[in-house]
């Protein structure tokens, strides 16, 4: 192996447009890839090592060794050990989204980063070992996932999803670029913990708690051909139900309701937070009226960023 070979490897974050949580459960949920995720860099180098780096201001977010007892170093344990390795290496993973803010950051770093690895150890085109990294990996810092932010970083697009046994159901909508926007509106948030806490009140109330799962469901279900269809103003409905059906299940917060209340004021067809919630981010369809929710997000001392998806 050439020593000063240097390897890439790219993923796409995730914004969950519905079903979040309930996903977890076996209901249907819709995602888009984002147009920006991670970017992941490999070379080798004397040892292992992971280092993160934030592509928004290029501060050095986390590093790691395989050999240490953190998620980090966990993951990056267990993507090299998919990999037959003839040298130590270094991989850099620049992330270009809000990390820990549901946005599935995790599932695009692992991607990039087995992506670039396998590049690097001639194994390309075995996918089946790159799916199985960025599943384990995803397992390290989530628990039990649903496989909805690996498949999105994977696959990209815009698709319907749903657990099935082991695996899953992928469905893509083929949907026309639509502008969304996307605000941070709180602290970084423990998608583990967040997914005990349903799950717990899942199990303590199972028929209230099954009914806003299938409410949920019913949305994912309406959605698909709503997207599809360009109908914004539905899609939008949906997407408000939908928020309300999370702030029932107990994962919203003060700072999340704001934000979609500012933003549906402010012309939006739609608001809701997006993946685990208890913080993290919240986005809006507003495609012609993108400019006027980011003035009242940025007036009401909010920070957000405009994406096209799929
Ligand atoms: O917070 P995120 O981006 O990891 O999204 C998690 C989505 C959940 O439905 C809450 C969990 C899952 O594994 O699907």
């Amino acid at each position: 192996m050439d020593r000063t070979q240097k390897m890439s490897g790219r993923a796409c974050g995730k914004l969950i447009l519905f079903g979040e949580h309930a996903v977890v459960h076996g209901y249907p949920a819709v995602v888009a890839g984002l147009p920006r995720g991670a970017t992941a860099a490999v070379a080798a180098a004397s040892e292992h090592q992971l280092t993160l780096v934030n592509g928004r201001n290029g501060e050095r977010i986390a590093r790691a060794r395989p050999t240490e007892d953190t998620q980090l170093g966990k993951s990056f344990a267990a993507i090299l050990s998919k990999f037959q390795m003839a040298l130590p290496i270094n991989v850099n993973v620049t992330i270009d989204i809000p990390v820990g803010a549901g946005l599935g950051s995790s599932a695009a770093m692992a991607t990039a980063a087995a992506r670039a690895v396998a590049t690097f150890a001639g194994m390309t085109d075995n996918l089946a070992v790159i799916e199985s990294a960025v599943h384990e990996s995803e397992a390290i810092f989530h628990g039990s996932p649903s496989g909805i932010d690996a498949a999105a970083a994977l696959g990209g697009g815009a698709f319907k999803f749903q657990r099935e046994g082991e695996g899953s159901s992928i469905e893509a909508i083929w949907v026309d670029p639509v502008r969304i926007v996307i605000c941070e509106a709180g602290p970084p948030a423990d998608t583990k913990e967040m997914v005990k806490k349903v799950t717990d009140f899942y199990h303590s109330r199972q028929n209230a708690v099954g009914s806003v799962f299938a409410l949920i469901a019913e949305l994912a279900d309406e959605a698909a051909p709503a997207l599809a269809e360009g109908d914004w103003q539905r899609v939008g409905d949906l997407m408000n139900i939908n928020h309300g059906a999370l702030v029932a299940l107990g994962v919203s917060t003060p700072a999340l309701d704001s934000a979609c209340h500012i933003a549906r004021q402010a012309g939006a067809y739609g608001a809701k937070l997006t993946g685990s919630g208890g913080g993290g981010c919240v986005f809006a369809l507003t495609d012609d009226r993108t400019d006027d929710v980011l003035a009242a997000w940025k007036d009401m001392g909010y920070s957000g960023f405009e994406i096209t998806i799929p």
